[in-house]
């Protein structure tokens, strides 16, 4: 009988990432305005870096709100954005409204879309990646991209990389915007491969509180891993502007090719 319990239990709870009020309750803080603008730029960045030509066939996965679909879209590119939260893909279409744009929403997990050999570039923007406890799920999310991609094509992958996260460590911080509190308190586990983190906003006389994790890669244990999902080369940058993943690097953006 207890047995039972545990089990019944145990199916009911979820994993963070596929708990809709997290990205409901900080979709304001993970994308305002100025993150949503500067997707304009870094479409052209990843444009360049990727030596896309026209009408390419972009898989923006994980898209969330569809700022980078619809920036690559409006450059003219064909975007498909694959994204499990639905209210975030609602958002995403109601962002391109009436524009006559190349773009296709779907709802979808990253563990299981796969369309073969139909991708000239696949884009994983701002830590979408590195979410499943059981990192056999992130190869899992590789090779499914691998299998997407078109001879020749092009993964790009753009993440806090552990060597930033380790530079910048900040135990607690806070940001106050408009009427909005929120606070953020983390901690290194699991020998510097595992974040936890605890996120809380006030808003409106309320508090939410949500905690996480999620798998912190340095610069070569992402590349080993896009090696083994059958990628033949792989080129590392500290941001997309190409610069070199060195002591000042940003972000950690990795580059992967299939021949
Ligand atoms: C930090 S946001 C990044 C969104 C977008 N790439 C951007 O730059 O604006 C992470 C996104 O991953 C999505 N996500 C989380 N787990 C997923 C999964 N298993 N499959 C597909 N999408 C997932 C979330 O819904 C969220 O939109």
């Amino acid at each position: 009988m207890r047995l039972e319990c545990a089990l019944i239990e145990a199916k009911e709870e979820i994993n963070w990432y596929e708990d809709d009020s997290f990205w409901e309750v900080f979709g304001p803080e993970l994308f305002p305005a100025e993150r949503v603008n500067a997707a304009t730029l870094e479409a052209k960045q990843i444009a360049e870096m990727l030596g896309l030509k026209e009408r390419a066939k972009i898989l923006d996965l994980c898209c969330g709100i569809g700022r980078h679909s619809i920036a690559l879209a409006t450059d003219s590119f064909e975007v498909t954005g694959v994204d499990r939260t639905e209210s975030y893909i609602a958002q995403a279409r109601k962002n391109v409204g009436d524009e006559p744009l190349s773009i296709n929403f779907v709802i979808g997990d990253a563990r299981q879309f796969c369309q073969l050999n139909t991708y000239d570039a696949v884009i994983n923007m701002y830590t979408a990646f590195g979410y499943f406890e059981d990192q056999a799920d992130d190869l899992r999310v590789l090779l499914n991209v691998h299998a997407s991609l078109k001879k020749d094509g092009k993964l790009l992958i753009d993440l806090t990389g552990k060597e930033v996260f380790a530079r910048e460590f900040q135990l607690r911080d806070w940001h106050e915007h408009e009427n909005r509190i929120f606070l953020r308190e983390c901690e290194v586990d699991c020998n510097w491969s595992w974040l936890n983190s605890r996120w809380i906003l006030i808003k409106d006389g309320k508090k939410y509180e949500h905690r996480f994790g999620h798998r912190i890669y340095s610069a070569v244990e992402l590349s080993n891993l896009l090696y083994r999902a059958g990628f033949s080369e792989v080129n590392v940058y500290g941001g997309l502007d190409g610069s070199p993943y060195d002591e000042r690097a940003q972000r950690l953006v990795v580059v992967a090719g299939k021949e």
